[in-house]
C-alpha cells in the first residue's frame, strides 16, 4: 500500500483530490506569472556558513561546544569552525545574492557573536560591525535583509542556566531579541524569531541527536516547546509594544513541517496528525481561541494520568500566556521539505513517553519518491500545494513565507535534480496561490554548500558550490544557480534551463 503512485489528500482539494505523485512534478493550474508582490530570495544560516568560530571576540555555542567535544557525532568529523567563512568573506556571498537577482536574503545572527556569554552586558562591537556591513551591502544593493534572531546557535552562557528547559530563556532570549531590534531595526523590516521549533526541541531535548543532548522523550520536548512559545511570543510583545511604531517591521517565527497522506484517506487522520505536528505551534500563535490544539491536551494529559503521573506531560499555556501567545505573529514562517504517508499505528510507536507514542501513526515515504542524499528527504512538490491549501482553510489564510525549501545531493555542479525540484516545488507554490493561499515569499535552501548539523558536509544543499580545499573559499555556480536566475527574472517557473 506503501508504493501507491496515485494516493487521495482528502478533505484538503474534495473532487480534486486524486493526484498523480512520485515523479518530482506537478501540473501547472491557472496564472503563469508570480503576483508583482511576491519575492523570492535564499537562506542560509550562521553557525552553517559564517566560520570564525572564536574570531574577534566571538563566544562559544552549543554547537560550536558539541562539535569540538563529540566529533564522532558528525558524519565526516568536521565542524562550523571554518565553514564557507562567510564571516571573513560575505562579499563573495554578496556577489553571489546580486548575480541571482534576489529580493531578499535570509540569514541569521550568531547570538555569541554580538552578546558572547548570551547576556545583552556582554557587547561584543566586533561582531556588532559585521552585522552592520551585511545589513548595509545587502542594502546598498537593492535586497531586503530577513534576519532569523535564533537559528539553533545557543550561547553556552545560557545552556547553562538550562537552556530551553528553563522558562528564564524567556527573558534570556526577548532581552537578546529587543538588543537586535535597536542595533538593526531601523534597517531590518522581517525578523524571524525561531527557526524550525521542532529540530531544536524534538531532537535537541526529546532525544540526545543534537545540542544540548538532553534525552527527554515526551516531556523534555514539552517543556522546550512551551517555554520557546513563551519567548516568542514575549520577543513580538517587545517589537510591538517599544518598535513596530517607528520600525514598522514584521515579525514571525518559522515552523518546519512534513506534510502528511493518509494511506487510508481517512479525514480525522490528517487533521490529527497535522494538530500533532504543525497545530502543536501554529495553533498556539494563529488560531482563533489559542494555546495548543484541544485534542493534544485532552490525548496527552489522559497518556500522563495512565503513566500514573501527577499532572500532563502538556499543560495549557494558561490564560495569561495563552492571551500573550495568541497573535504573536505577523506572518507563518514555513520550511517545506518533504512529505509523508501515515496510517495509525498498530502497535504503539516509540518510547514510553515520547512524542512518537503521543503521535501513534506510522509514518513513511512511498517507495517510487525520489530520495535525495539526506535519507529522509523524498521530492513531493504536491505537499507543499496542499500544505499552502491547509494553512489557508485552517489558519484563515494567514501571511506566510515559504522560509525554506530544498534539495541535497553529493556536490555536483550539473545538479539536474535539484532543478527538478526547485521547478515542480516552485510551480506548487504558484498554483496554491493561483486558488487564493496568501503567500508572498520564498526562499531557497541555500545560498552556499554548508555544515548540515550531523552531516557535516556530505550533504550539499547550495546552488553555489564552495571550493573548501582553497583559503579564499570561491563559490561556483551550480547550474541550478542558472536556472533560479532565469526563474526569478521571468518571474515564471521555465521548464529546464
Ligand atoms: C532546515 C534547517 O533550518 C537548516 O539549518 C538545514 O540545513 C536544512 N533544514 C536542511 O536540512
Amino acid at each position: 500500500m506503501w508504493s501507491l503512485v496515485l494516493f487521495v489528500v482528502i478533505g484538503l482539494l474534495g473532487s480534486e483530490s486524486l493526484v498523480e505523485a512520485g515523479n518530482c512534478t506537478i501540473v501547472a493550474k491557472g496564472n503563469l506569472i508570480f503576483p508583482k508582490d511576491f519575492n523570492f530570495g535564499v537562506a542560509t544560516s550562521a553557525y552553517q556558513i559564517e566560520g570564525g568560530w572564536n574570531a574577534d571576540g566571538k563566544g562559544v555555542s552549543i554547537w560550536d561546544e558539541y562539535t569540538h567535544n563529540n566529533p564522532d557525532r558528525i558524519k565526516d568529523r568536521t565542524n562550523g569552525d571554518s565553514a564557507a567563512e562567510s564571516y571573513r568573506l560575505f562579499d563573495l556571498d554578496l556577489k553571489a545574492l546580486k548575480d541571482l537577482g534576489v529580493k531578499h536574503y535570509r540569514f541569521s545572527i550568531a547570538w555569541t557573536r554580538i552578546f558572547p556569554d548570551g547576556f545583552v552586558h556582554s557587547k561584543n562591537q566586533k561582531g556588532i560591525d559585521y552585522y552592520n556591513s551585511v545589513i548595509n551591502k545587502l542594502l546598498a544593493n537593492g535586497i531586503e535583509p530577513m534576519v532569523t534572531v535564533y537559528h539553533w546557535d545557543l550561547p553556552v552562557g545560557i545552556q547553562k542556566f538550562g537552556g530551553f528547559s528553563n522558562s528564564l530563556i524567556i527573558e534570556q532570549f526577548s532581552d537578546y531579541a529587543e538588543e537586535l531590534y535597536k542595533l538593526f531595526g531601523d534597517r531590518v523590516k522581517t525578523w524571524i524569531t525561531f527557526n524550525e521549533p521542532h529540530q531544536i526541541c524534538k531532537s535537541g531535548y526529546g532525544s540526545e541527536k543534537t545540542p544540548p543532548m538532553v534525552g527527554a522523550p515526551g516531556v523534555g520536548d514539552y517543556i522546550c516547546f512551551t517555554n520557546l512559545l513563551k519567548a516568542h511570543g514575549a520577543a513580538y510583545r517587545l517589537y510591538q509594544d517599544k518598535f513596530a511604531k517607528k520600525q514598522k517591521g514584521q515579525v514571525g517565527i518559522t515552523l518546519d513541517i512534513w506534510m502528511v497522506f493518509s494511506e487510508t484517506n481517512n479525514k480525522t487522520d490528517i487533521d490529527r496528525a497535522m494538530h500533532y505536528n504543525l497545530g502543536l505551534l501554529a495553533y498556539p500563535i494563529f488560531s482563533k481561541t489559542g494555546d495548543f490544539p484541544p485534542i493534544l491536551l485532552k490525548e496527552i494529559e489522559k497518556s500522563s494520568f495512565d503513566e500514573g503521573r501527577k499532572r500532563s506531560r502538556l499543560p495549557s499555556l494558561g490564560e495569561y500566556w495563552t492571551k500573550v501567545i495568541r497573535g504573536s505573529s505577523d506572518f507563518m514562517g514555513l520550511n517545506y521539505y518533504t512529505s509523508r504517508f501515515i496510517k495509525p499505528a498498530t502497535e504503539p510507536e516509540g518510547e514510553n513517553p515520547s512524542t512518537e507514542r503521543d503521535y501513534n501513526y506510522q509514518s513513511q515515504p512511498d517507495k517510487n519518491w525520489p530520495r535525495a542524499k539526506s535519507d529522509w528527504l523524498y521530492c513531493i512538490p504536491e505537499g507543499l500545494e496542499y500544505l499552502l491549501k491547509y494553512v489557508r482553510d485552517e489558519y484563515d489564510n494567514v501571511e506566510v513565507k515559504i522560509t525554506e525549501n530544498g534539495w541535497s545531493d553529493d556536490g555536483e555542479l550539473n545538479d539536474d535534480k535539484r532543478i527538478k525540484y526547485y521547478q515542480s516545488h516552485i510551480q506548487a507554490v504558484l498554483n496554491a496561490i493561483n486558488d487564493g493561499c496568501n503567500v508572498n515569499s520564498y526562499s531557497a535552501w541555500s545560498l552556499v554548500d554548508n555544515f548540515e548539523w550531523n552531516q557535516g558536509y556530505t550533504e550539499k544543499f547550495g546552488l553555489y558550490s564552495v571550493n573548501m580545499k582553497s583559503p579564499k573559499r570561491e563559490r561556483i555556480p551550480k547550474k541550478s544557480a542558472i536556472y533560479y536566475k532565469k526563474l526569478i527574472a521571468t518571474r515564471s517557473v521555465p521548464n529546464g534551463l
